[in-house]
């Protein structure tokens, strides 16, 4: 795999919350907000690629939480990789596959064993999964389930998202 000069992956920082609304506005505030409070409290990561010191890309690594028995039981104990997103015209330079080698990185360093996530099952969704395969992740069971959620915008109001998803896992260990 072969990285760009400069491109800098790492975790967001408080400071930057304006710069990652602008740069990924299909995303809610609220959301990017939502994130870097989960990371401040050490619940996971919220990793960032910056290209030519702009942010192009994300994914959050939510780590096993006792108390969200949901997401407990459907991932079986692991922790959740969330929001795999490469900007389109940064796509095509392995952006996202270093986003995952570097989430994937800090989940060991906690000592996270295993690793879950949804993904779509839809022609959209065919570079993600060819990048998981690649990457060694297995498809949980191939009958796909959807996943929805309601979703608050930054305007004050809401929208659900629906999607139909398999979930893909790999032990880390
Ligand atoms: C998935 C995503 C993060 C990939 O990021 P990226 O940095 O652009 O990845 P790249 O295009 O450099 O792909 C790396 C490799 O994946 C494979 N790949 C990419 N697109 C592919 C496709 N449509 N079909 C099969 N393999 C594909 C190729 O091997 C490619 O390397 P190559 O171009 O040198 O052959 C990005 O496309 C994206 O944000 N998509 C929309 C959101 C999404 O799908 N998120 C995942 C949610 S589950």
């Amino acid at each position: 795999m072969e990285r760009p000069a400069d491109l800098v992956v790492r975790r967001a920082r408080p400071e930057e919350l304006d710069a990652l609304c602008l740069a990924f506005p299909s995303r809610p505030r609220v959301l990017h907000e939502e994130r870097l409070l989960q990371q401040e409290g050490g619940h996971g990561p919220y990793v960032i690629a910056w290209l030519h010191d702009e942010p192009v890309g994300h994914i959050q690594l939510q780590l096993p939480d006792e108390r969200d028995l949901d997401a407990m039981l459907e991932g079986r104990g692991a922790a959740w990789a969330e929001d795999l997103w490469v900007k389109p015209s940064a796509r095509g330079r392995w952006i996202g596959p270093t986003l995952m080698r570097v989430m994937e990185a800090e989940a060991r360093r906690v000592g996270v064993e295993r690793l879950v996530f949804f993904a779509g099952v839809s022609p959209d969704y065919a570079a993600a999964r060819a990048i998981y395969a690649w990457m060694g992740y297995r498809e949980r069971r191939p009958e796909p389930f959807i996943e929805s959620a309601v979703i608050a915008d930054d305007d004050g109001a809401t929208h659900v998202y629906v999607e139909a998803v398999t979930i893909w896992e790999k032990d880390l260990a």
